[in-house]
């Protein structure tokens, strides 16, 4: 969201495709994974979002709807921020308010404002023990297995297409590494992995995540649960892409120093890892630059979240946790953590390559970007901005103001997220869109996963 100058661009431009021709040319055994450290030599970036995605990272906030009113908070949140999550609009008790009856007002208030200033969206959160809604407090066994289901199904559907990650999952375990005991875990001990299946069914386009607080110390026992249960998803095939480290480094908690080894060993599990919540008692700068730094040190560590933009906004004010004060002014702990996200950090192009040289690879750029339509409409792509992990295509329909336009994707790319189109998901690497009254021109966010070739598209 925040301006980004066509020299930047091609210097990130530049550095990813470096990157890329780096990666192919290197002699790697099967399930290796290429690290390059970027340069830093360019020009820093002076916001926190551009600085985060000069290595193919974000850097996002809590977005709190009440607030989007205030000028103050809104100049600062559209700045410095290029990924939002609704702190408190897409939960149980915000989205199904009663039993089936759905309410996504809130929430979709603040998910237009992150796309309308440049952002994307994470998902927050489809199944908690706190937060739910009166009706499902009270409820168990197979009624709130099946009301679990429903919800997630019904609100993945609503933001089916949009979002580029869902906390499918939050907070189920205790300190010990046990399971949290909740009405949710007495349906059996099978109910995060029933969520994250419907999850996966619900929306193939984003990515799922098992969120939770207090997984930040290697050593400590739950961590160690949450280990263990994400190894024993991806050993059995049960969908998970993502662990969320809330980092609430508040309420006597500090930053461990093996906090690098946690996110990196969550990474070596083929999971991406994201710090989903952070906040520092007094925004102490040294455990603000040494969190953003375990990040910046991991590949797969893909962004960084605060949890609210000044101190008067935070959870946990009396803490002043954040990275401005209460009048917008950047504190020191901003300059820290913009300072570790500009030095550049470790970047990652898996390779599926089992041993041997590889032809060098640059992204496929197609030089007639328009396909043919199958109908009497025809879709024309062209590029949109491109960060060291995914690009943004625009698409263009012509012929017709009632399409149906068909985008096939290359896998391992996915689409993440789309706007001013109505998406359905016959399968993960195929979106259908329809108008949503937007108009004849939409766009995707493609993650590439290691492939650049653009997507086919055909209009009916
Ligand atoms: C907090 C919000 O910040 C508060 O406004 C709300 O009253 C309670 O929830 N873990 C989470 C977040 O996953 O959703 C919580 O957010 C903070 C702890």
């Amino acid at each position: 969201m925040a301006g980004i100058s066509s020299d930047l661009r091609r210097r990130r431009w530049w550095r990813s495709t470096a990157t890329r021709v780096l990666a192919g040319v290197a002699t790697v055994a099967a399930t290796a994974t290429v690290l390059v450290t970027a340069p830093g030599a360019d020009a820093a970036a002076s916001t926190l979002g551009a600085a985060a995605a000069q290595s193919g990272r974000y850097f996002g906030t809590a977005i709190a709807g009440g607030r989007l009113s205030n000028s103050a908070y809104t100049t600062i949140a559209a700045r410095e921020f290029n990924m939002v999550t609704a702190e408190n609009e897409m939960k149980p008790d915000a989205t199904e308010p009663n039993q089936n009856q759905f309410n996504f007002s809130a929430g979709d208030q603040i998910y237009n404002w992150a796309v309308s200033h440049g952002s994307r969206v994470r998902g927050h959160t489809l199944a908690w023990h706190a937060q739910q809604p009166g009706w499902m407090q009270n409820m168990g066994g197979s009624n709130l297995r099946n009301a679990m289901i429903n919800h997630i199904q019904k609100v993945m559907a609503h933001y089916q297409g949009k979002l580029a990650y869902w906390d499918v999952v939050n907070e189920a375990f205790n300190e010990d590494g046990s399971r949290r005991s909740s009405n949710l875990q007495s349906t059996g001990n099978d109910w995060i992995e029933v969520a994250f299946r419907t999850a996966r069914a619900a929306d193939p386009s984003t990515k799922l995540c098992y969120n939770d607080y207090n997984i930040d110390n290697w050593s400590y026992g739950k961590t160690q649960g949450v280990y263990r249960m994400v190894q024993d998803f991806k050993s059995r095939g049960v969908p998970i892409d993502c662990v969320g480290l809330q980092a609430h480094f508040t309420g006597g908690s500090s930053v461990p120093g093996n906090f690098q080894q946690t996110i990196s060993s969550f990474a070596a599990l083929g999971v991406d890892v994201a710090l989903t919540e952070v906040d520092v008692t007094n925004s102490n700068t040294s455990q603000y630059s040494a969190l953003t730094q375990a990040c910046m040190n991991v590949a797969r560590c893909v962004g960084i979240t605060v949890w609210g933009v000044r101190d008067s906004d935070s959870w946990r004010s009396s803490e002043s946790p954040l990275l401005f004060d209460g009048n917008g002014n950047k504190k020191a702990a901003y300059n820290s953590v913009l300072n570790a996200l500009n030095a550049g950090g470790t970047t990652t192009t898996p390779t599926t390559t089992p041993t041997g040289p590889t032809t060098p690879t640059t992204p496929t750029t197609p030089t007639t970007p328009t396909t043919p339509g199958g109908g009497s409409c025809t879709a024309s792509l062209s590029a949109g901005q491109s960060w060291g992990d995914r690009y943004n295509l625009n698409v263009s329909v012509s012929g017709s103001s009632s399409w149906t336009v068909t985008m096939n994707v290359p896998s391992p790319a996915r689409i993440s997220s789309t706007w001013n189109v109505s998406a359905t998901w016959p399968s993960s690497q195929v979106m259908v869109g329809t108008p949503n009254g937007s108009g004849n021109n939409f766009g995707v966010t493609i993650m590439a996963n290691g492939n650049w070739n653009w997507p086919s598209v055909s209009c009916s």
